[in-house]
């Protein structure tokens, strides 16, 4: 990481006026998001990192999205409109008119280029200011350079100019290093390259890439800087691009995790976003994803196959095939496999939400359980409560939300209604099968369900000629059957003790 400079430059520009058409969406290409973040907010990171006088955002197409978005991710930004888009030089024109007039350095970067980082800029405006170079451009060593601009050098190999793919001649398109859009440029030499801008290419645009050739022929050092890591000045045309970075960025993600401590059992199918926080041997199972400001503190198990948004995972906890938002979970505690936990869900220590089970807004006790296809909406548990299978917290009457409790180390019988707004005390006890609509006290079992009633003959008289009615009726041969030989048995027992006298004890 490069140290922080001396003095900040004076402007960031950030051009993102272009349309991004091949996105094909309604949703304007600065918004698209990759890890967690738009692509915007990436380009206004950085360049916000290099804590410049000015961040200043060029905007044209969709932008009434853009500026909304803007004012939410980066409030801090000056948003300039270009009514027409009419070429990156008349991009920065139209930045530069907007500014008072400055002096010092003004950087330049594209909205749509989201794996560039504050570092990299930082060490441009450095080796730009060790060149005392009048421009310095960002370049990179490319494969297939076709469509960029390539960086024209001299024998000396200072940078003369860039010339566009579709306006270079053969032995051009040969070179491989290519222009990334990305530069600092001294601001008054900035100010007279712009001022003598022509449209005379094939797409009749203002280049901004042709203020590097006069500045070149004006005589001061244009630098080019080359990167290494290509990725980081790759745009974002389609969504083909798009998915590419954004499995690259989660890819540097996971190493960076990896390399602190962290088990990734298969990359590929984990994600997790760059504001994720993991302690050290936590292990990660196929299909996690881990979104926004989640945490998972040390040594917990995550996955397989689970979505968690804005939850705390407290140490050593597994949560198992679960989707959560919004929520906490305690130490050592455990969740799912199958757990569905919406916000405002907190699970203490060592506490458990099993198999099938959904809960929100709901507060679960350390140690307390809660293990099996439940529905626990607006409730507080005690600590070591115990919620039987089948249990439903009925938190809604139709119109209302209401909430309930349910005491220290009590015990809600299997398949039982809590029909809110009700409290079960601590230490007490909810029979099997119950629909509580009233409080149940300290120590009291609550019973609450239908006295069980057996009528006999049922079946063969209601139900005759079913296969039950047959099993009925072929039970019931065996059961009288059964009765005759415990009956002759009896008659022998009884005529025996008669001859014999007594028994014996
Ligand atoms: C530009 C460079 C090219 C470089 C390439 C790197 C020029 C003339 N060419 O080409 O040398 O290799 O980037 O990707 O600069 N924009 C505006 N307003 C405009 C035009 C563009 O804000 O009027 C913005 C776009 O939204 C985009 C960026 O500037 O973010 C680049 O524009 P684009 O048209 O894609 O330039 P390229 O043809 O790719
Ligand atoms: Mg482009």
């Amino acid at each position: 990481m490069p140290g922080p400079l001396d003095s900040p430059p004076a402007a960031v520009i950030v051009l993102a006026a272009g349309g991004g058409t091949r996105m094909r969406s309604s949703r304007s290409k600065l918004l698209h998001e990759l890890g967690g973040h738009s692509m915007l907010s990436y380009a206004v990171t950085a360049a916000t990192l290099l804590q410049p006088e000015h961040v200043v955002v060029v905007v044209g197409h969709q932008r009434e999205q853009v500026l909304a978005h803007l004012a939410e991710v980066a409030p801090h930004a000056t948003a300039v409109v270009q009514e027409e888009q009419r070429g990156t030089g008349h991009a920065v024109q139209v930045a530069l008119a907007a500014l008072p007039a400055l002096t010092g350095e003004v950087v330049v970067t594209y909205g749509d280029v989201p794996l560039l980082t504050g570092d990299t800029l930082t060490e441009l405006v450095a080796a730009h200011r060790a060149e005392q170079a009048t421009v310095t451009v960002l370049t990179a060593q490319v494969g297939d350079p076709t469509g960029y601009g390539r960086v024209l050098r001299d024998r000396s190999g200072h940078v003369e100019g860039i010339v566009e793919h579709r306006d270079a001649d053969e032995d051009q398109r040969r070179i491989t290093e290519i222009n990334s859009g990305i530069y600092v440029f001294q601001a008054d030499t900035l100010a007279a390259g712009l001022a003598g801008l022509q449209p005379d290419n094939s797409q009749g645009e203002l280049y901004l890439t042709d203020v590097i050739g006069s500045a070149s022929a004006a005589g001061g050092t244009v630098a080019g800087y080359p990167i290494e890591d290509v990725w980081q000045v790759e745009g974002v045309n389609d969504r083909i691009q798009l998915s590419r970075l954004n499995a690259e960025l989660n890819r540097r993600t996971l190493e960076r995790w990896m390399r602190a401590g962290v088990t990734v059992v298969d990359p590929a199918t984990t994600w997790v976003h760059a504001s994720v926080d993991l302690g050290t041997d936590v292990t990660l199972l196929p299909g996690t994803s881990l979104e926004g400001a989640t945490s998972v503190a040390a040594g917990a198990v995550i996955g397989p196959d689970t979505t968690l948004a804005d939850v705390e995972v407290g140490a050593g906890a597994h949560v198992v095939r679960t989707q959560g938002s919004l929520s906490v979970i305690g130490a050592d505690a455990s969740v799912g496999p199958f757990a569905y936990l919406r916000p405002g869900t907190n699970l203490g220590p060592g506490g458990k939400i099993g198999t099938f089970v959904e809960t929100k807004n709901a507060r679960i006790g350390a140690h307390a359980k809660v293990p099996h296809l439940t529905y626990a909406g607006d409730t507080e548990i005690g600590e070591e409560a115990n919620i039987g299978a089948g249990v439903i917290f009925a938190n809604y009457d139709g119109v209302a939300k209401t909430s309930s409790r349910v005491g220290r180390a009590s015990f809600v019988g299997s398949d039982s209604v809590l029909v809110h707004p009700v409290e079960v005390a601590d230490g007490a006890y909810v029979a099997a099968g119950s629909t509580i609509t009233g409080h149940v006290g300290v120590g009291e079992l609550a019973v609450a369900r239908g006295t069980q009633r057996n009528i006999r003959g049922w079946v063969a008289r209601k139900r005759a000629g079913t296969k039950t009615a047959r099993a009925a009726a072929a039970a019931q041969a065996r059961q009288d059957e059964q009765t005759q030989d415990e009956q002759i048995q009896d008659e022998q027992t009884q005529h025996e003790q008669q001859h014999h006298g007594g028994t014996e004890s």
